[in-house]
């Protein structure tokens, strides 16, 4: 896109924008969009009208539709979110790219890698904005990670690991790792250097309930630096836990989103291997260690809401012509990586290396 520099006028202009999928966590997207005024709400649209117009309440200004034809041919507006199922994400986002609309959609980008290749490839033909709601991303934890690893803060990193489990709803079209994971490898995609992604991945899961599919399940990524991720999910635990840690050469992260008074501590403690330059190789079998034992804080963070930041960043992109931070190469990773761990399971866990997506910052 060669973008064009927004005059005072247009930019002070809030975006149409149409909610598409007015289920379960449409209502979340359109309470957000409303009160962002860098947006104007103008359609709420559900296959079911009585649940759009529900969401909307009776004496709404914006208008309530089943029918999505009318509000892609509305040149008001500018924008899209799609809150359907998965499996409509890419029927929905691909009609609203070729009206010429920018679009978010909720995560995951799409059913399939194919489907998500093809919704990056049409966004990037029309320089439109495609952005995959990857929530946890938006969240202020996940920002002061970002920045943790982006300053060098933490040094290299040696090792992530991600756990994400509790009683879950065992769903009936997707496996624990469709379901879950899908959180903790766009964290990764935004917290990891771009020259240390993820290259390959090898999966383990179990289904003891008989459901079909994978209730646990166990990843393990190989980055490209020779670190590894371990991301751990699973429905049947009693125990609730949403931890991340980042072990760096310098200082460890530690994010535990169920502890509001300390969601990040930030550790001096760890291993050192001391003048490992000067020792010889004999020597460096002896492993001569040293343990480092300083100081734990506990950065404060922001509590602003992950939704807003995200409907921000979808505005932030749209005005400033550049992608997203979650934009649609980045959904389409995740989905790789999902597609690699089916594989990988049905190879008994073997490492299946992944398709190489080039990141680019600014598509256009
Ligand atoms: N970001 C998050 O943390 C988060 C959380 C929950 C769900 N989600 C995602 O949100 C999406 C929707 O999930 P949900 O739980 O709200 O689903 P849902 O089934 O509760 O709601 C989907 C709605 O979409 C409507 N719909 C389906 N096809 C449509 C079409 N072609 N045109 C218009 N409306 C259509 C359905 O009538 C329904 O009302 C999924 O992609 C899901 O993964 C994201």
């Amino acid at each position: 896109m060669t973008a064009t520099a927004p005059t005072a006028r247009t930019e002070a202009r809030p975006l149409g924008l149409a909610v598409v999928g007015a289920g379960y966590w449409g209502p979340n997207l359109v309470r957000n969009f409303q009160a962002a005024e860098e947006f104007r709400l103008r359609w709420v649209c559900d296959l079911d009208l009585a649940r759009a117009q529900r969401v909307l309440g009776e004496y709404s200004t914006v208008s309530a539709t089943d029918d999505y034809a009318a509000v892609l041919a509305d040149p008001g507006v500018a924008a899209i979110a799609v809150a359907t199922p998965a499996a409509t994400h890419l029927e929905v986002a691909l009609a609203a790219l070729r009206a010429g609309k920018h679009v978010l959609v909720e995560k995951p980008l799409a059913a399939t890698g194919e489907e998500g290749r093809l919704l990056v490839a049409e966004a990037e033909r029309r320089n439109l904005v495609l952005m995959c709601d990857h929530t946890y991303c938006y969240t202020p934890a996940v920002g002061r990670i970002r920045e943790l690893v982006g300053s060098g803060e933490i040094g290299d990193i040696q090792y992530v690991d991600s756990v994400r489990i509790n009683l879950g709803l065992v769903q009936k079209d997707v496996d624990v790792l469709w379901d879950l994971a899908p959180h903790d490898l766009s964290i990764l995609d935004v917290v990891l250097p771009e020259e240390d992604r993820p290259i390959a991945v090898a999966a383990q899961a179990a289904d003891p309930l008989g459901v079909g599919h994978a209730c646990v399940a166990y990843l393990t990524l190989r980055l490209a630096s020779g670190a590894i991720a371990h991301v751990h999910v699973n429905w049947l635990s009693p125990t609730k836990v949403r931890t991340t840690m980042v072990g760096g050469s310098k200082r460890t992260v530690v994010w535990d989103d169920l502890n509001p008074q300390q969601r990040i501590a930030l550790f001096d403690r760890g291993v050192d291997l001391s003048s490992p330059d000067q020792l010889d190789a004999g020597e460096r079998r002896e492993l001569m260690v040293n343990y480092r034992s300083g100081d734990m804080v506990a950065p404060a963070l922001g509590e602003k809401e992950a939704l807003r930041a995200m409907v921000e960043e979808f505005a932030a992109a749209i005005r400033q012509g550049r992608a997203p931070l979650t934009d649609g190469r980045s959904g389409l990773r995740v989905l790789e990586i999902l597609e690699a761990a089916a594989q990988s399971l049905e190879r008994q866990g073997a490492l299946v290396p992944l398709p190489s997506v080039q990141r680019v910052g600014v598509a256009w």
